[in-house]
């Protein structure tokens, strides 16, 4: 039998804060039916990792390995699966990304163009891919539609301006402090509001002459929903996709008659990448986007995986804009 390769990562044994992400070795196996083992060259960061740390989503097993987007080098083929070594790929799955080495089901995998750089990967397949089912499937944004973004200059926030601008919509992002204002106009944004020092709703309406909004992108939920609402028109449709802030408390079904008849969804990318063609027509799209650069990663910061405790406190404590990469 040939020689597992050592594997080593982050784990997390109990829910809790950041001190819970703690560097160990892992158990190392062979790639089985239709699956490869990759060396992990890149480890995008997400705010789904904490939601999973803190034990706000169920584990799949004890002691979980978050991690939810990476890039790599396939450096072993199990039976059946249609890759070889050599190629590189990148992925996204819910949890088990923060290590140096991964098995993972081929058909969950997409190859890289040459043209695009693993740590751009690693930073694209959970964000990037977020962005192309919003603005496609979950809403299908056209040209002069109005659309607001919370959390602008965030990780998702920048490539949903970028992309809205490629699309030719009047994209209003907000942000959480003074010097995210540049990050989010530079992120192709319409225009920019610092959602804590005015009231976003009010400005929304002023810059739509009263009108509102076509739709919400609301990743931070508690803290922006009620705003959210009111920032739309009538049957406009409310999107909220996280809960940076905390989860809505309060909602009620009638709100929505309140605010105009509006429609509202909380959706998931893995519902909509299921599919083997689904994830390969939204990763082709996303990476046709790269190419013709209407869609640049935004790699805001880099840090060893070994420090990961230390990304996860930047990002709760919104210190951090565009992604973060992990290097194993
Ligand atoms: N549904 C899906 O399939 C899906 C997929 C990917 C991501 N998401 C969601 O998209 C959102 C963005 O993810 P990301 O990884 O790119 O993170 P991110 O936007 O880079 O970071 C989160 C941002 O949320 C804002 N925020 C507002 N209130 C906050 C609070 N109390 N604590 C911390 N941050 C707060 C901060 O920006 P400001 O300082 O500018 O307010 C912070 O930088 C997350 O909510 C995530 O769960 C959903």
């Amino acid at each position: 039998m040939t020689q597992s390769s050592a594997d080593f990562g982050i784990i997390v044994r109990k829910p809790g804060g950041p001190e819970e992400l703690e560097w160990s070795e892992l158990p190392a196996r062979e790639p089985g039916p239709g699956e490869v083992r990759i060396v992990q060259h890149a480890i995008g960061v997400n705010f789904i990792d904490i939601y999973y740390r803190k034990g706000a989503y169920p584990w799949p097993t004890t002691p979980l390995i978050p991690g939810a987007e990476a890039a790599g080098t396939v450096e072993k083929v199990g039976q059946g699966a249609d890759l070889k070594v050599g190629d590189r790929v990148a992925y996204t799955l819910p949890h088990g990304a923060y290590r140096v080495r991964r098995i993972v089901p081929a058909d969950r995998l997409v190859k890289l163009p040459d043209s695009i750089a693993f740590d751009v990967a690693a930073s694209l397949m959970l964000k990037g891919l977020t962005t192309q089912f919003l603005l496609n499937s979950c809403y299908r944004v056209k040209a002069g539609d109005v659309v607001l973004v919370h959390a602008a200059a965030g990780g998702v926030g920048s490539l949903m301006g970028q992309w809205l601008k490629s699309l030719g919509a009047i994209s209003i992002g907000t942000v959480g402090s003074a010097d995210k204002i540049p990050i989010a106009i530079q992120s192709g944004y319409t225009h920019v509001i610092d959602y804590r020092a005015e009231d976003f709703a009010a400005r929304v309406k002023l810059i739509t002459a009263g009108d509102g909004c076509d739709v919400v992108f609301d990743s931070v939920a508690n803290d922006t929903w009620r705003g959210s609402l009111k920032s739309l028109h009538a049957r406009g449709l409310f999107v909220c996709f996280g809960q940076s802030s905390g989860p809505i408390a309060d909602f009620k079904f009638s709100d929505l008659a309140a605010g105009g008849s509006l429609y509202a969804t909380r959706p998931t990318l893995f519902d909509y990448i299921k599919g083997r063609d689904d994830l390969q027509m939204r990763a082709a799209d996303l990476f046709s986007k790269v190419a013709a650069g209407e869609v640049r990663a935004s790699i805001g910061q880099r840090v060893s995986l070994r420090d990961a405790a230390q990304a996860h406190r930047d990002l709760e404590a919104r210190r951090t804009t565009g992604s973060t990469i992990l290097l194993p």
